[in-house]
């Protein structure tokens, strides 16, 4: 499999990039990053992009791609509706608009716990998540939509915001007691690599929007 992997930089991305090189089933992957990862791995090359609303200058590199993992994205806590719709909208549906039309396709979108499929309750980011996976979901691939809730870093995956660091170090003695207590709403970053190269190997079929239980069962598949 070759994947196409946005977000490498982040906690979630740097989590599905660890399982993707840990995999055998997985030949190459290649992340599209805005700043260099600053490390090698055989399997992995990687590509420095400046424009996420474009990427037709880059679109030819995306040509034997099997599976896109979209793990690029932000919080919308001090962000302008502009700024949160353009990161969380506009650069998910340019990198989709931007892959190749090749039978079995995957793309795997981080979106949320939350989320508002109707696009018109109050929570103006749940809105624009909800939008970005409706119109995902009619792209011509097959397009898988996760929504977790708690994601509990695992194999030194930080988070890109300062505040969500200092957030998962004050709690991450919360992890095993959420996990017993709340466990609907839990996952980690490992289980959200598994799961995606799982969902990827679905070829369509199977639950398309997949929360926290889903995701583990899929992840629990996956054991390498
Ligand atoms: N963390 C959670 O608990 C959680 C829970 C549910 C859903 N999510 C969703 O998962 C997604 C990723 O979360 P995360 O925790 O991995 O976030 P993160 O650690 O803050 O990483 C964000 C990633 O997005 C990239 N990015 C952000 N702004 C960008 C921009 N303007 N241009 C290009 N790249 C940009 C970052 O690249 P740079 O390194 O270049 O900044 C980084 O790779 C978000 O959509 C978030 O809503 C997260």
């Amino acid at each position: 499999m070759n994947v196409l992997l946005f977000g490498a930089t982040g906690m979630i991305g740097q989590g599905v990039l660890r399982e993707c090189l840990l995999d055998d089933r997985v030949d190459s992957v290649l992340a599209v990053v805005r700043r260099p990862l600053g490390f090698s791995h055989p399997k992995l090359r990687e590509l420095v992009h400046r424009d996420f609303t474009d990427f037709s200058s880059v679109a030819g590199e995306f040509a034997d791609i099997d599976a896109c993992f979209f793990c690029l994205g932000v919080s919308s806590a001090g962000l302008s509706a502009e700024e949160y719709r353009r990161i969380t909208y506009d650069y998910t549906l340019a990198a989709a608009r931007a892959l190749p039309a090749r039978p079995g396709l995957t793309f795997t979108y981080v979106s949320g716990e939350g989320t508002d499929s109707t696009e018109r309750g109050r929570s103006a980011w749940a809105r624009v998540k909800g939008r970005t996976e409706n119109d995902l979901l009619a792209m011509p691939f097959h397009t898988y939509v996760f929504r977790p809730g708690y994601i509990h870093p695992l194999h030194g995956a930080r988070s890109r915001t300062p505040l969500y660091r200092r957030l998962y170090a004050a709690s991450s003695w919360l992890y095993p007691l959420l996990r017993r207590v709340a466990p609907k709403y839990v996952t980690t970053t490992e289980a959200l690599g598994r799961a995606m190269l799982a969902v990827a190997e679905r070829g369509g079929t199977g639950e398309h929007v997949l929360h926290s239980p889903e995701i583990n069962g899929a992840a629990a598949d996956r054991r390498p």
